[in-house]
């Protein structure tokens, strides 16, 4: 039998999901594996929570609370509105547990033992303002690949690389927005290098290109040809496993996005442990079929590292499959969590039902790596056309006509006309087309084949006018009804991967059982089959309703646009000692960096260290009067203790002094 294990990325468990989420990784995911059910397969679906790495515990830091605490909360959130949106996992698990940090260290002593684990000095981002190690998202900089600015350092949003420590340009701190200092520690790095010619080899071997997505692979044999970095696996941290060598520092811990991927086997070994079987059928085995749903910012992890971890171990099977889906942007712009610009999973599925939010982010997953966005006017759209007017329409004529007209019974068919005829054979022949985009995880075609089919199937039931012909020729009133129940019966399997909870309904009012996938091809429902009385399955969705969509969505960014500039009363205010100064003397140290000396009362200098050089030179400096506030918190920047700040405008690039209009006494107060 099929042996099928089906994994959806790891969400990271600090902070709620949101549709951008669901539709590039976890609808896709659930689709496939409700279909493969429904084929019979053995499948297993495993998730979890990705619960370490230095953004959750910066985070639980900042939150006040252990990294546990942290990931404990937001897991159990993001498991409440996946199962609110019916993700029928096998298991749900988690990356900090005891199995995963078994098979972690397993998988490391074993790399390390086949030797492709290696120490080297690596220098680390410190920040001498904050007093803190920089891990890679708290450092800004511009990808050193496409040269893309305002990128985290371990990975650019814009090519999708993953950038090796020390590699981002420019590097600044996220807090302070000053450049970081280096200190160095020796680390331990996992040769990728020496997986370039296996994992090429492996990323060719899917001839068909039916299971990794043709563009994926050409990009990825790019990165492979232009030559792989190692990698760095170690972080200085204070949460997640700790690296498993002896001669490893207190402080040196596996980096997340190793042990991430080894989660999915994890989330499998504790699900086995419960059902009593052995996980390693599903992960071990030559025939094991290992299929990994991801979104394309994670492709370098998945299609390079995780093989290439696996290869050095050689116990794990390689993946067989991949499904990668593009980002979704909102109303056109890029979703953003700081601006709020995005839908979160609990507020739209508790305005909507689960399978509306299914059925239009479906119709956008194609199983490429192209963009989709999500409109409020589309999703209404969608939903009254396709989903109320076109299919529930249908069902809904049909099942009232059955339970009004033939006291709820199939009646009994004769002869077929040609139209009948066609009816019949799209039945028959709509199975295997919609197999086939279920097998590619193209979602969209399937949904748009569907919806093209019941378009026939009302326009076949308008042109027979059963209506008319049950008093005049009622035996083709009964050849109608039979093959329309029928097409009903059939189209239940076919959307029950994407909307499960109503397709439940559908089989509940024709009083049939879950069937399998092939017996959809079949006439199966027989004449006298008694069927249920029948609600209409879909409402739609009105034009107020709607607006106020599009209202809230406004409200919601404009009030956290509010609350980072949020009111302060006037002592608040009065705590800033900002005066004229005038600068004594000023020095450009490196980059866009000048040291000042400035008066800033009679008989007090300080010294200040400012991002001036872009707009101004040192000369032009000296003798000006400025504006500055005097009451800073010392800070060191690049070595040099600053206390002060000089006011500028900023615009962009551009920055303009604030410097008074009038000659006016230095020391004199702002305010
Ligand atoms: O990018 C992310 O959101 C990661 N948490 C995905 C991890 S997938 C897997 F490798 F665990
Ligand atoms: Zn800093």
């Amino acid at each position: 039998m099929t042996r099928i294990l089906i994994t959806s990325a790891l969400p990271y468990a600090n902070g709620d999901l949101h549709i951008g989420h669901v539709s590039s990784t976890y609808i896709p995911a659930d689709t496939y594996a409700r279909f493969c059910r429904l084929k019979g397969y053995d499948v297993v679906f495993v998730c979890g929570a990705d619960e370490h790495g230095t953004p959750i515990s910066v985070a639980a830091r900042e939150a006040g609370r252990t990294p546990l605490e942290y990931v404990d909360y937001y897991r159990e959130r993001q498991l409440n509105d996946l199962k609110a949106l019916n993700i029928s996992f096998d298991n749900y698990y988690r990356t900090h547990s005891e199995e995963n940090r078994e098979i972690t260290e397993h998988l490391l002593l074993k790399l390390r033992e086949n030797g492709y684990i290696y120490q080297k000095e690596v220098e680390e981002f410190y920040c001498e303002g904050d007093k803190t190690y920089l891990p890679d998202r708290m450092i800004k900089g511009t990808c050193p690949y496409c040269g893309a600015e305002d990128q985290y350092s371990d990975a650019c949003e814009v090519c999708g690389r993953t950038i090796e420590p020390g590699g981002i340009l420019g590097p600044h701190c996220i807090i302070c927005g000053n450049p970081p200092v280096t200190r160095k520690e020796n680390h331990f790095i996992f040769k990728l290098s020496a997986f370039s010619d296996r994992l090429y080899e492996w990323l060719k071997s899917d001839e068909t290109g039916e299971n990794f997505p043709k563009d994926v692979v050409n990009y990825v044999a790019q990165w492979i040809k232009t030559g792989l970095q190692d990698w760095d696996i170690t972080r200085e941290d204070y949460w997640g496993f700790k690296l498993p060598y002896k001669d490893a520092k207190k402080n040196q811990y596996v980096y997340v996005w190793f042990d991430a991927p080894i989660g999915y086997i994890a989330s499998t070994i504790n699900w086995s442990k419960k059902k009593g079987v052995n996980w390693e059928d599903y992960w071990k085995r030559e025939d094991s079929f290992i299929a990994h749903f991801i979104g394309k910012d994670i492709v370098y992890h998945h299609f390079l590292f995780w093989p290439a971890v696996l290869m050095g171990t050689e116990e794990i099977t390689l993946p067989k499959k991949y499904v990668v889906n593009g980002y979704l942007t909102l109303e056109g712009l890029k979703m953003s969590k700081s601006r709020h610009w995005l839908i979160p999973l609990n507020y739209i599925l508790k305005r909507y039902p689960a399978d509306y939010v299914r059925f239009y982010l479906a119709f956008k997953a194609a199983n490429t790596i192209k963009d989709n966005n999500f409109s409020w006017e589309e999703f209404q759209e969608r939903i009254n056309a396709d989903l109320v007017d076109n299919i529930g329409n249908f069902i809904h004529r049909i099942l009232h006509f059955i339970n009004n007209r033939y006291d709820s019974k199939i009646p009994e068919p004769s002869n077929f006309d040609n139209l009948d005829n066609e009816f019949a054979q799209l039945i028959s022949s709509i199975v295997d087309e919609i197999s086939a985009y279920y097998e590619q995880c193209d979602l969209s075609k399937a949904i748009k084949r569907i919806i093209e089919s019941f378009k026939f199937a009302n326009s076949y039931f308008s042109a027979k006018e059963p209506w008319k012909t049950i008093k005049e020729k009622p035996e083709a009133a009964g050849t109608t009804l039979y093959l329309c129940a029928n097409f009903l019966r059939t189209a239940a399997t076919l959307i029950q991967p994407i909307i499960p909870q109503s397709a439940e309904k559908l089989q509940k009012y024709l009083n049939i059982e879950p069937e399998e996938w092939d017996s959809a091809k079949e006439l199966l429902l027989k004449p006298r089959h008694k069927i249920r009385e029948a609600e209409p399955l879909f409402e739609k969705i009105p034009k107020e309703e709607l607006e106020k969509e599009i209202e809230t969505l406004e409200q919601q960014t404009k009030q956290t646009e509010k609350k980072e500039k949020a009111e302060i009363e006037i002592n608040e205010f009065n705590k800033l000692d900002i005066r004229i100064g005038e600068i004594i003397s000023a020095k450009q140290l490196q980059g866009e960096l000048i040291q000042l000396v400035v008066q800033t009362e009679p008989n007090k200098q300080t010294t200040i260290v400012g991002k001036l050089g872009g707009s101004y030179k040192p000369q032009e400096l000296e003798g000006k009067k400025v504006t500055v506030l005097t009451n800073l918190k010392p800070r060191k920047i690049q070595g040099i203790p600053s206390k002060g700040m000089l006011l500028a405008a900023i615009d962009g690039e551009k920055i303009s002094l604030l410097v008074p209009d009038k000659d006016i006494e230095t020391g004199s107060k702002v305010g």
